[in-house]
């Protein structure tokens, strides 16, 4: 099973404030983001669940607490640890972890694949995507796209592979 980490951040790797995208809404990396997911399962923390900005998939969902009985929406599983998430998902070809930060730190040790919207700019607010080495991953795609009528700042979509 391969596990790719999906996430936008912007050049310092913030990826949200207090609970919101940091940045205004970029059309085109939503379309990118629900073209990566489709057709395949996802796992995402309480946090990210519990947002207006939240993302899913037709094909299946889990959404990661501590808490035993929480209660959610119609195509979202419940399970109490990322371990039990991913034995769940064993037979998938490959399966996309949605974030958010505390997610994405205890995924990346065993993550094969990054696929990271970089948002050029500094915005502010308070969760972050792990810090990540080029060491172990190389850049095998990069697509830049500028500042447009829709998009008020330029952002690149990169694909990352561990080595
Ligand atoms: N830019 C992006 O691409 C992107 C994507 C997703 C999210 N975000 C942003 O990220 C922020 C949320 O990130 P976050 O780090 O605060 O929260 P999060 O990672 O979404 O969720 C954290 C919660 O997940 C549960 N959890 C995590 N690890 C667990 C484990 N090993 N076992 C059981 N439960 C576990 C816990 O839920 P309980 O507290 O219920 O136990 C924990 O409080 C928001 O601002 C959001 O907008 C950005």
């Amino acid at each position: 099973m391969k596990i790719t980490l999906v996430a936008a951040m912007d050049e310092h790797r913030l990826i949200g404030n207090h609970g919101i995208l940091p940045w205004p809404f970029l059309p085109n990396d939503h379309a990118h983001v629900e073209r990566l997911i489709a057709g395949k399962k996802t796992i995402m923390g309480r946090k990210s669940y519990d947002t207006p900005d939240r993302i899913w998939s037709k094909a299946g969902n889990i959404v990661v607490t501590s808490q035993p009985n929480y209660q959610v929406d119609p195509g979202f599983l419940v399970m109490n640890s990322i371990e039990e998430a991913l034995d769940y998902y064993k037979n998938e070809e490959e399966v996309m972890v949605l974030g958010g930060a505390q997610i994405y730190s205890e995924t990346l040790p065993k993550a094969h694949v990054l696929e990271l919207t970089l948002i050029h700019g500094q915005f502010k607010g308070d969760a972050y995507f792990p810090e990540f080495s080029t060491d172990v991953f190389d850049l095998i795609h990069r697509q830049d796209h500028p500042q447009d009528d829709k998009h008020s700042v330029a952002y690149s979509f990169l694909t990352y592979q561990r080595r």
